[in-house]
């Protein structure tokens, strides 16, 4: 069993806008349960009534990059502390709908900000009680959407009105794209990389075998 600080799991789900990772949250939560885990379900930003209301203003306010990864951050904080740490120490399984390797990938990779203040804003907010000073609270298991924002973009116009992330230019997805291989090779034991260009049945598969080969389901 690796170390989590608490006897917890934490899992966050990452990928472009389009690659179609949130319906297979569902689906690893009910395999969690059905093997006898409490699995909590939770998204950034976001998670929290405060970090809720973050999440309205980041989507659709207009402001400058400082200021949208200072609340990807705040909202982040908030979301840590009142939802992951205590889920994580009564043993729960948290399934988060994106996480700070977003912040890296949008803010950093796709707008361009500062990635040395994005590690700083990291460090701060990550560090929490249930650890030792100077190791941050990460997933332990990260599963990345990989899909081309070619296709990815295709999918997203057919879907729904979008948000100030998803009426970005492919040029801007690209460079997400390209922010999440740069997290996934900084760190890539904590990474698995889904082929999200599959039919929805094989990717369910990938996510499902991406949990089992670190044990944590049978
Ligand atoms: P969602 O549509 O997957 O819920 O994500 C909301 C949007 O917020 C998505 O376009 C990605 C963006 N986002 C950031 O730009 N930075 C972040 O740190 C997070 C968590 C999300």
């Amino acid at each position: 069993m690796t170390d989590t600080g608490g006897a917890g799991l934490f899992l966050s789900f990452e990928g472009i806008d389009g690659a179609g990772k949130s319906s297979h949250i569902e689906a690893l939560a009910e395999a969690l349960r059905g093997a006898g885990r409490r699995v909590v379900l939770t998204r950034e930003p976001g998670g929290t009534p405060l970090a809720e209301r973050l999440r309205e203003l980041a989507l659709h306010e207009a402001m400058d990059p400082l200021t949208e990864a200072l609340l990807m951050f705040a909202a982040r904080r908030d979301h840590l502390a009142t939802v992951i740490e205590p889920a994580l120490a009564r043993g729960d399984v948290v399934l988060c709908d994106r996480f700070t390797d977003a912040t890296f990938a949008y803010q950093g990779g796709g707008r361009g900000f500062d990635l040395g203040v994005l590690g700083q804003l990291e460090r701060w907010v990550q560090s929490v009680q249930a650890l030792p000073a100077g190791r941050l609270r990460q997933p332990d298991l990260t599963l990345w959407f990989d899909l081309a924002p070619e296709v990815a973009a295709q999918r997203l116009a057919a879907a729904r009105v979008p948000d100030r992330f998803e009426a970005q230019p492919l040029e801007f997805f690209r460079r997400v794209a390209a922010g999440y291989a740069q997290r996934q090779a900084g760190d890539p034991g904590r990474f698995a990389r889904i082929e999200a260009d599959q039919p929805r049945e094989a990717v369910r598969a990938q996510a499902l075998a991406a949990v089992q080969a670190r044990g944590w389901l049978a």
